[in-house]
């Protein structure tokens, strides 16, 4: 798909995004790069971010500057930001920087602040629950539980639970064998919810026989599309236009 750039169309933005497999609730800002389908629920806003296949943000949820993987379900109210403000500065506020009170103050800002870390990155088939808050630039490792209310502020690992403020591990979902398996399958690489379509009796509720029927058949099993789709506004116009793969 070549970059198209678009007035938009009488029916709205939501139904020009579902044609790109992005159903849309919420608003988004610019630089959102996805792969079909994603959802995003009412009230709920997203910048700067790439999300995988078939995860989804319930609503009132604020994801900012971070990289979601495949098959996530981040729940409502949940905050995900990658901006900080200067510590070392004489104020941490941004007037230094920025004038927000542009129409009663009338200054220049004389310093310049980057203002984000490093990407928040949250891997494939993590399920964040309300509330949760994750600190900027915190790695979730793939298929991660992270509990509501926690406050992560330091790297989960693959598998583990971890709850409370701030965030602990209190177990992991399966022995590290069966973890190990689950990793080096990459199943999420698959799309399931299209095999389901083909195939009835697919065990989902039995890990190591769902592992054992993708190393069996899984040139069977459809993959997902790794298309992505980039999306930004420019004054009145939506432009949408390919992203390279994930990791490229
Ligand atoms: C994290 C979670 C999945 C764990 O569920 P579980 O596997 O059944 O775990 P348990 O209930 O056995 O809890 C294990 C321990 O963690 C504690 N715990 C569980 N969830 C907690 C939470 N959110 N905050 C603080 N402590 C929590 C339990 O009290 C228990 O402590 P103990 O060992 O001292 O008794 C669940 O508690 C949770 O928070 N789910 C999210 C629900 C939600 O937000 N849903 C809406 C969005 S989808």
């Amino acid at each position: 798909m070549d970059t198209a750039t678009q007035s938009l169309p009488k029916e709205g933005l939501r139904s020009l995004l579902l044609k790109y497999g992005l159903d849309n609730g919420g608003t988004i800002g610019n630089g959102l790069i996805w792969e079909a389908p994603i959802k995003i629920f009412h009230s709920s806003h997203v910048s700067e971010t790439e999300i995988g296949a078939y995860s989804y943000i319930s609503p009132r949820t604020e994801i900012q500057h971070a990289n979601i993987g495949r098959y996530c379900s981040i729940g409502d109210n949940v905050n995900v930001r990658g901006s900080a403000h200067p510590k070392e500065w004489l104020s941490s506020h941004p007037f230094s920087y920025r004038n927000l009170y542009g129409s009663s103050r009338n200054y220049k800002p004389p310093l310049t602040f980057q203002g984000y870390s490093e990407k928040t990155v949250i891997g494939h088939d993590v399920w964040i629950g309300s509330r949760v808050t994750i600190l900027p630039g915190v790695t979730i490792g793939t298929g991660a539980v992270i509990g509501a209310g926690a406050v992560v502020a330091k790297d989960v690992p693959p598998y583990a639970v971890v709850v409370g403020n701030p965030a602990k591990v209190v177990k992991y979902r399966f022995e590290q064998a069966l973890i190990d398996r689950l990793l080096q399958s990459a199943w999420w690489s698959y799309d399931l919810p299209k095999f389901l379509e083909q195939q009835a009796g697919v065990p989902l509720d039995d890990p190591e026989k769902m592992l054992d029927l993708l190393e069996r058949n899984g040139t069977d099993v459809p993959r997902i599309d790794v298309r992505r789709k980039r999306y930004s506004r420019q004054r009145d116009k939506v432009v949408i236009g390919s992203a390279p793969p994930a990791g490229t």
